[in-house]
């Protein structure tokens, strides 16, 4: 590796656009649905072997609905790394990959995404039954103790609901993520995001997933992490994170939609050394506003969430409620 390029640490895969359910604003799904063969992952992983890669996520459109599923996880599995499986959970995961998993120990978590309860969630994502079929997949993934969790992405019309999340769900974590949109009707204000980050500080078995403003709630302003222009969390989009979608472009992160490059043309080694959109997230000097703001080391805000409101990658976060 280049001297001064981080490491890779999460690689996300989106190995198909293919998916069974409507979610409005989903920016995974697509018309005419794309996928990577199980040959391009290999390729894939192959040439990122010495990138310090810790974690491989993969998402979509709807993973469960490759075709190779299970000999993409198992290829993954044998590189060491560990899993992660986003899926809608109204799929039921084929035996032949949970036996896979079993007998070769894949080190695999798996995320369950749910947007409320069964009324509100089988409207949102266009499906009747779904929320049920959930809850047997969990079951299903418990009874063979693969690592559960929750993801709630929070929207303006179902944030209420996190109060009263966990009951269905008992002792599994939940993970809530900020919709990422430019819809009034669903977007999150300022104050809503915040008051969802002061409810989670306030309550164990519920975390913030990839939220970089929730940290500034967590360090104290007189940290000497707050010092200089060292990177040391928020947002890792480009920092410690990339993304391959089946079409082969690399993009910092499955939501932020700026293509880095295409490995078709160019090595993804190379992508990650000189794009000139990942160096400039690497520096939060780059980005307004954050450049002047005590906790930029530890925040950035969601690049993700500036460049659908503004179409600059390097705006301020909308949803920053500290300027
Ligand atoms: C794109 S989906 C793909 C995996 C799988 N089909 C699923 O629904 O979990 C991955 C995650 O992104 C979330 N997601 C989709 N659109 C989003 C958006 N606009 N903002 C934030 N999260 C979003 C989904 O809720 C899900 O948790
Ligand atoms: S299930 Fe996942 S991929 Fe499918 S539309 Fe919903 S969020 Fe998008
Ligand atoms: S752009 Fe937003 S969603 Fe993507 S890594 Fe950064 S904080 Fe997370």
């Amino acid at each position: 590796m280049e001297t001064g390029t981080p490491s890779l640490f999460q690689l996300v895969i989106s190995i198909t656009e293919r998916c069974n359910l409507s979610c409005p604003n989903c920016y995974g799904k697509k018309e005419e649905p794309k996928s990577l063969s199980l040959h391009d992952i290999n390729n894939l992983l192959e040439n990122t072997k010495d990138m310090g890669i810790i974690d491989v996520s993969l998402t979509g459109g709807e993973p469960l609905l490759h075709e190779q599923i299970t000999e993409i996880i198992s290829l993954i599995g044998s590189y060491g790394y560990n899993v992660h499986l986003a899926t809608n959970g109204t799929i039921t995961p084929p035996q032949s990959l949970i036996d896979k998993i079993l007998k070769d120990r894949i080190k695999i978590s798996v995320q369950v995404a749910v947007y409320g309860h069964r009324d509100i969630h089988d409207a949102w994502v266009g499906l009747d039954g779904s929320y049920d079929t959930v809850l047997e997949n969990i079951s299903l993934l418990k009874n063979v103790n693969i690592p559960l969790s929750i993801t709630f992405v929070a929207t303006k019309e179902n944030f209420h609901y996190i109060k009263s999340l966990s009951d269905p769900f008992n002792d599994l974590p939940i993970n809530i993520n900020r919709h990422i949109c430019n819809d009034k009707n669903l977007e999150l204000t300022k104050e809503e995001l915040r008051e969802i980050c002061d409810f989670v500080q306030e309550n164990s078995g519920i975390r913030m997933f990839c939220e970089p403003l929730f940290n500034t709630l967590l360090i104290d302003k007189a940290s000497e992490k707050l010092s200089g222009y060292d990177i040391r969390g928020g947002c890792i989009a480009g920092v410690a994170s990339a993304t391959l979608d089946p079409n082969k472009e690399v993009y910092p992160c499955p939501k932020l939609r700026i293509s880095c490059g295409n490995i078709s043309e160019t090595p993804f080694l190379e992508i990650w050394q000189n794009s000139r959109i990942l160096n400039m997230l690497r520096d939060r000097k780059n980005i307004k506003v954050c450049s002047d703001c005590l906790y930029r080391n530890v925040c950035g805000g969601c690049r993700a969430s500036a460049y659908l409101k503004t179409g600059d990658y390097l705006a301020q976060d909308p949803q920053c409620w500290l300027k």
